[in-house]
């Protein structure tokens, strides 16, 4: 049981409230014993359990249904699963996601909750310790609602670069995706409440996510978005996997017997339960014995797979007995071991402090902007910049925010709700969400009085030039907004955006372009702007976070966790796979109207199943790029400082954990933070990220950086033997400010080696 918050007396106080309905003295209830294992503690509580006390733990409802109950329910978030009052065992109140304690819609109406930036923010932090104590922030707000299950840890690998949901998820790259989650998870659960690790594996496109099925061979798979997940859980230990929606080489993710029999709990030895993600269900024996342990949201599955029929199909013995124990005994010791038994989450809702809680926010913000371009140092702002014009995408309110069961109502409220642009079937409860942090007021704030900060929305593109062209700077705001649910179908900023950054750079060759983006777009104005600086949904703080990087108070040092392509066509999959299915459905679903009843939504959209082939293999993100010859419009882990750093005395340990180090120093004027990378090119093929350590330095400055290799990042994956293979020989080193630097070369001698899967 790791770091839990409480001490002991206010355990044993707390342990009188679990609610229990009879004494909970040790000789009635021995598993509360806490000398015991969680494993041993579950053993005795399953002893005490009925058939069906032990069927309702292994299906959830969606949060709405407490309502129906309890109107005066406060717990209601994305699901809920009743636990066994009469043995003290708790109920699990499951609430979205990795951004904030989310509450989009109907959930829990005038409730609000700190949102952090979309987590390809966090991950451009390069900063584990800054991911951790984002998700020890969202996870104490989500236990003060009363929530002791957070659907965090996204950790699929970004594939694609229009995937709507690449906000939610960290990064292309294996060990950055797997730090940073772990770190997150690592935080989350501080709390004494579980985090999930999602969506298990393969869920890398929206379009037709329910039905299309992910091929790509297993070794390719063990050594990419497998690895992601393997390497996060055992960084981690989240109590339970979210399997995802998606069909992996021809079965439903959460009846595959491969990935969660013997990936996951064979290989992996993992321990904590299978959730299926919502309406992720589709066979009752099948998934049992699969791997599953529990459905969600059961209202979404055509049928209640894991209630009665599950009853029915143990007792005609085609679920074993043991295997529905097994289920139940994940459960229940994955509670005992993250202390929801001993140290229950609050009944009613507790004190946030979400002043302090701002500020991890605004943190997380200033830390993960990256700077893409910045021509004769037109930032920081000067101070001689008294005419200040911003341009577009409602940075007079707010900042965007992306769509989904990820949303968070911000403190301060939303500045502007807009309704979802391309329907579909979660149309009626996804909106265009901006958090109220004006960029208008937090820039007019830092200007001074003597500055004119003025504001004009973009829509006549004449008007926005004539405004730049009367000031002394230009700020434009290009943004693009992605959901959960649909992917965005090219890369180009949405609406006349391109040709107002034109018009705008046009007529001020010191116009500044601040991108509100869920990932890569590209920049057809990118020679004719001065500097472009990514804030991706910069959370509930990013207006401030924008105007304190613009005016230099704090330095940038993010770096790009995804390629950003030059074009499409550079690509793995310059279409969207199915998305001539996906616009049928919705021609076909045009003139019904849009479904208001979550419940009864069908998550297919009328989609037919098809498939998905991901040709590129393990070869994700800037491996593609490489290996095809193709030159981004920026490359991963690239991103600008105001201050510049250099790298020097490069050292190899050579042998079976070859490790590197190097010097890295800060040659400019000002203090910064650097992330200086590691990589690796096994087989003399492409170059794989294998380290990297974000360094804080003053100007002049020198530390030395030390990173040690993890061993399945160079090693190929053999089916045929069941492992981990690394050959022995020469293994190319760089060390670099971006996956195409190479500052520093070398070669590690690697011994040989076989590793377990
Ligand atoms: C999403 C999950 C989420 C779940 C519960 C699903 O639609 O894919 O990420 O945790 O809903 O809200």
């Amino acid at each position: 049981m790791k770091r839990l918050l409480f001490a002991s007396a206010a355990a044993i106080a707390l342990l009188s409230t679990a609610g229990c309905s009879t004494s909970s003295s040790a000789d009635e209830r021995p598993w509360m014993n806490t000398s015991l294992s969680p494993d041993q503690r579950a053993d005795l509580v399953i002893k005490e359990m009925t058939l069906d006390e032990k069927i309702a733990m292994v299906n959830g409802t969606m949060g709405m249904a407490l309502r129906k109950e309890n109107p005066d329910e406060k717990r209601i978030g994305a699901g809920h699963v009743p636990g066994v009052q009469r043995l003290g065992i708790p109920d699990l109140y499951e609430t979205d996601a990795s951004l904030g304690v989310s509450n989009g819609g109907e959930m829990r109406k005038g409730d609000v909750a700190t949102a952090l930036p979309g987590s390809l923010m966090t991950a451009s932090t390069f900063d584990p310790a800054i991911a951790e104590e984002g998700g020890k922030m969202i996870g104490s707000e989500a236990r003060a609602k009363g929530f002791n299950v957070q659907l965090a840890g996204g950790a699929n690998l970004v594939r694609d670069p229009w995937n709507g949901r690449d906000f939610e998820y960290l990064s292309e790259d294996v060990l950055l995706t797997a730090e940073m989650a772990a770190a997150s998870i690592n935080g989350i659960q501080s709390n004494g409440i579980v985090s999930t690790i999602k969506h298990y594996v393969l869920n890398a496109q929206e379009s037709g996510r329910n039905v299309l099925d992910a091929k790509l061979g297993e070794a390719a798979l063990r050594e990419s978005d497998l690895l992601a997940f393997q390497l996060a859980i055992e960084k981690s230990h989240p109590g339970s996997v979210m399997c995802g929606y998606n069909q992996v080489n021809g079965h439903y993710a959460c009846e595959s017997d491969f990935l969660l029999n013997e990936v996951l709990k064979q290989d992996w030895g993992y321990t904590g339960w299978v959730m299926s993600d919502w309406g992720a269900v589709h066979s009752t024996v099948k998934a049992a014995n699969a791997g599953l342990d529990q459905e969600s949201g059961q209202e979404l599955d055509k049928e209640v797979y894991f209630g009665a029929p599950l009853k029915k199909a143990v007792e005609d013995g085609a679920v074993p007995m043991a295997r529905l124990d097994n289920m139940v005994h994940r459960i229940i010791r994955t509670m005992f071991e993250h202390g929801l038994v001993d140290h229950p989450a609050p009944e009613k809702p507790e004190k946030i402090d979400y002043d302090a809680h701002a500020k991890v926010a605004q943190k997380t913000a200033e830390a993960g902007m990256v700077l893409l371009k910045n021509d004769n140092d037109l930032l920081p702002l000067a101070s001689s910049a008294k005419k200040i014009v911003l341009i577009g995408s409602h940075a007079d309110v707010g900042v965007l925010s992306g769509g989904g069961s990820s949303q968070v109502r911000s403190v301060g409220g939303d500045a502007l709700q807009l309704p979802m642009p391309d329907g579909g079937p979660l149309s009626g409860f996804i909106k265009i969400t901006y958090h109220a942090s004006s960029p208008l007021q937090a820039i007019k704030a830092r200007a001074g009085a003597g500055a004119e900060v003025s504001y004009v929305d973009g829509t006549d593109i004449e008007a926005a030039a004539k405004a730049a062209k009367d000031a002394d700077i230009a700020i434009v705001f290009g943004s693009e907004w992605r959901t959960e649910a649909q992917d965005v179908e090219n890369l180009n900023l949405p609406g006349d955006q391109d040709k107002l950054i034109e018009a705008v750079s046009a007529a001020n060759d010191k116009t500044v372009v601040v991108l509100e983006t869920g990932g890569p777009v590209v920049m057809p104005w990118q020679n004719n702007v001065g500097a472009i600086l990514e804030a991706w949904y910069p959370g509930q703080k990013g207006g401030e976070a924008i105007a304190a990087v613009l005016f230099g108070d704090v330095n940038p040092s993010g770096h790009l966790p995804v390629t950003f392509p030059a074009a499409l066509s550079q690509a793995p999959r310059p279409q969207i796979p199915g998305i001539d299915l996906v616009h049928k459905a919705k021609e076909d679903a045009k003139n019904k109207p849009a479904n208001t009843d979550l419940s009864t939504v069908d998550l297919t959209g009328g989609v037919p199943p098809f498939p998905v082939e991901y040709r590129e293999g393990a070869d994700v993100g800037y491996r593609w790029y490489q290996k095809k010859g193709f030159t981004p419009l920026y490359p991963f882990g690239y991103g600008l400082s105001y201050t510049s750093f250099a790298y020097s005395d490069l050292k190899i340990t050579d042998g079976e954990n070859p490790s590197i180090s190097f010097k890295v120093t800060n040659t400019g004027k000002r203090a910064g933070a650097d992330v200086p990378q590691v990589y690796a090119a096994p087989d003399n093929e492409m170059r794989r990220l294998v380290g990297f350590q974000r360094v804080m330095l003053e100007p002049g400055e020198s530390k030395v950086v030390t990173v040690s290799i993890e061993p399945r990042l160079i090693a190929d994956y053999d089916t045929g033997k069941r492992g981990w293979v690394i050959k022995q020989g020469g293994l190319p080193i760089t060390v670099g400010h971006h996956a195409g630097d190479a500052s520093l070369t070398g070669v590690a001698e690697v011994s040989a080696r076989t590793l377990k899967p």
